[in-house]
């Protein structure tokens, strides 16, 4: 197939905390199975990030960080575009446009907006938490993506693009195309290893909550051995939530060896909980050893990781600017001089 054919997947992670295991099987394992169907453009959203507050350091270090997981994780730059955010200025741009263009309401409705809001004071509240999806619609409707991979979590925001990608097209004439999520069917939502209850997060500050990427093997093996189960014995995948624990780990199992649930529920027939503890471990080190071979690798390996950020930055703003350009010239802006 010729790159001019391929359909166009865009995706991108928050470089604020530590990536979990959560975010490998929701979005980045996906990413790197779809890079030879797509033309991919993948980023890591900083400007996102801003919108709790961040050390610069650290969100700068973070940065790095995630761009070398990408790599690390079977992203093959050849391939796919892998750029920073605030590298290409359309992004922002964009989405003061939509801004413009958004009820106020579809933003007080967003429940990523009401769980955040409700944990923080009033005054604390940045604008920026409020029109996160606006800029989440910007990255995506600029790369005219039709599937957008991410886990169960991002659905919302999905639709949003949509609505706002509608209401746009619908006022100024098509212009933009309507994106699917492309949610995985195993994973999409990995609970909390010590509350099976709450999804899987990077930014839960408690010591057993989730399997960080770059977790040594001792320490990833150490959380799911203690992860919360229950007082039952048998091994089965249950949408009970009292059952939530284990079943969250035969997901997590599943989600990685791509076995049926049927073969993984035989495999385990008469064994015990601390059985599919000890081998979800070895599965989730298994994935997890080659890729921080090749994440300290890449992060030894001085100016390789700039070189990658600028030539996916270039790629990206090539197409970002076309699909802006449209933009201003349907709303109405002069278009510059020179
Ligand atoms: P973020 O940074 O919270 O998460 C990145 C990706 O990981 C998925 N994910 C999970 N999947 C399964 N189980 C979990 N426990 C879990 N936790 C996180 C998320 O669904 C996501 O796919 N708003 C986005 C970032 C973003 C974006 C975009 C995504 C900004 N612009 C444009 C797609 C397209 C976010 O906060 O993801």
């Amino acid at each position: 197939m010729s790159g001019e054919t391929k359909k166009r997947v865009l995706s991108g992670i928050q470089p604020s905390g530590n990536l979990t295991i959560g975010n490998y099987l929701g979005a980045l394992q996906q990413w790197v199975a779809e890079q030879d169907t797509f033309e991919c453009y993948f980023c890591i959203v900083d400007l996102h990030a801003l919108t709790v507050p961040q050390d610069p350091a650290a969100l700068r270090a973070k940065t790095r960080e995630v761009a070398a997981i990408y790599l690390a994780a079977g992203i093959d730059p050849e391939k796919s575009a892998v750029f920073v955010q605030s590298h290409v200025s359309a992004h922002t741009e964009l989405s003061w446009i939509l801004t413009c263009l958004t009820p106020i309401g579809w933003l007080y409705r967003m429940t990523q907006f009401k769980d955040k809001s409700s944990k923080q004071q009033q005054e604390s509240i940045g604008a920026g938490l409020l029109n996160y999806p606006i800029l989440m619609a910007a990255d995506i409707l600029l790369y005219q993506a039709s599937a957008v991979p991410v886990g169960d979590d991002q659905r919302q925001h999905l639709e949003f693009t949509r609505d706002i990608a509608q209401r746009f097209n619908h006022t100024y004439g098509e212009t933009f195309t309507l994106p699917e999520a492309m949610i995985p069917r195993e994973g999409a939502r990995i609970m909390g290893l010590d509350n099976p209850l709450a999804k899987m997060s990077k930014s839960e500050a408690s010591e057993y909550h989730a399997v960080y990427l770059l977790d040594p093997p001792d320490i990833a093996r150490k959380k799911i051995m203690r992860s919360q189960t229950d007082s039952g014995r048998d091994v089965r995948f249950s949408s009970d939530p009292e059952r939530a624990g284990v079943n969250n780990l035969l997901t997590i199992y599943q989600a990685l060896t791509g076995e049926p649930k049927e073969a993984i529920e035989a495999r385990f027939e008469g064994k015990g909980y601390g059985d599919l503890k000890k081998a979800v471990a070895e599965q989730v080190n298994d994935r997890l050893s080659p890729l921080q071979a090749r994440y300290n690798r890449l992060m030894h390996e001085n100016g390789y990781l700039d070189e990658i950020l600028a030539q996916g930055a270039e790629r990206a703003r090539a197409v970002a600017d076309k699909t802006l350009a449209e933009v201003r010239d349907r709303v109405g802006f002069v278009a510059p001089y020179r």
